[in-house]
């Protein structure tokens, strides 16, 4: 893209849908139906929404993990052909390779993006160890960690090369509420620095206020955008308590009573035995 005046979006999603399993039979999963989202370049967008919506489907196909059964996903403008250096990706799961260290498993980000020698690799990686509050783990190896350990570990490891995107699973949900609150801190201190690009699943209500300069809500399955919420907060980085102001408790609510509707329709949906003409999705 040459032409700076029709500035894409960063990230496009276009009318996405995706499909498990043969469209044919019964035993196929629709867990996106016509998804759009825009999202601008070093925008910060949360993406909250039931349990089997289609979240991770949703971060998956942006991370070029996976392919679309219709509709298009562009990065720059260009199309989302497969996983790329220029996003870095941090899943609830986290893939650290067992035989090595924290620090060197931190430094393996930094060995791929290329660029840093070996010594600023190493001081790189002590540096966002610390930060991810583990300077005393660096040279354990994942099965000497915790779970909560090993994801700082994860999360570091994404840090430390300061992609242009970041894709994040749920990447704080297994953490205690302090570690949670220090590493909300951290994100968005390293966001606004290198004006990355994130886009944050979460299923804390609090988190996808405190995080996002939008909200997305997903519908339970199959997985749509409900609506898109702006968050427009004075002063996230105040001294003062910001979730205890008018304004967060506010956006609190509303996405609390959209998510509750959702979470209570999935559980519905859940409960009923899938009747045939369901099954057969016709689209
Ligand atoms: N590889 C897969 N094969 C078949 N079904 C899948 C696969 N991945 C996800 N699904 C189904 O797609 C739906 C959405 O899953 P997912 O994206 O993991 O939801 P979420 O992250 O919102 O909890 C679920 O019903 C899930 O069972
Ligand atoms: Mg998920």
């Amino acid at each position: 893209m040459t032409d700076s005046s029709a500035t894409p979006a960063k990230i496009s999603i276009d009318n996405v849908t995706k499909v498990f399993g043969d469209e044919r039979s019964e035993r196929h999963t629709v867990a996106l139906e016509d998804v759009s989202l825009h999202v601008a370049d070093g925008e910060f967008v949360t993406l909250v929404g039931p349990s089997g919506c289609g979240k991770s489907t949703l971060l998956e196909l942006i991370g070029g993990l996976s392919t679309p059964t219709s509709g298009t996903l562009t990065l720059d403008g260009e199309p989302i052909t497969g996983p790329g250096l220029d996003r870095g990706i941090v899943f609830q799961q986290y893939a650290l390779l067992p035989w090595r260290t924290a620090q060197a498993n931190v430094e393996l980000g930094l060995e791929i993006a290329g660029g840093l020698g070996r010594r600023e690799r190493a001081a790189r990686a002590r540096e966002v160890l610390d930060l991810v509050g583990l300077d005393s783990f660096r040279d354990r190896y994942p099965h000497e960690l915790s779970g909560g350990m090993r994801q700082r570990v994860a999360i570091a490891r994404s840090l430390a090369y300061e992609p242009k995107v970041l894709l994040m699973d749920e990447p704080y949900a297994a953490l205690d509420a302090q570690t949670r609150e220090l590493l909300q801190v951290e994100l968005l201190s390293i966001w606004e620095r290198t004006g990355a690009t994130v886009v944050f699943i979460t299923h804390g209500i609090e988190e996808a206020v405190y995080l996002g300069q939008r909200v997305a809500v997903m519908t339970a399955r199959p997985g749509r955008i409900k609506t898109v919420i702006p968050i427009e907060l004075d002063d996230r980085h105040g001294d003062g308590d910001i979730r205890s102001t008018p304004q967060f408790t506010h956006y609190r609510h509303q996405l609390w009573e959209l998510l509750h509707h959702e979470i209570t329709r999935a559980a519905r949906l859940e409960a009923e035995p899938t009747r045939p003409e369901e099954a057969v999705h016709v689209g």
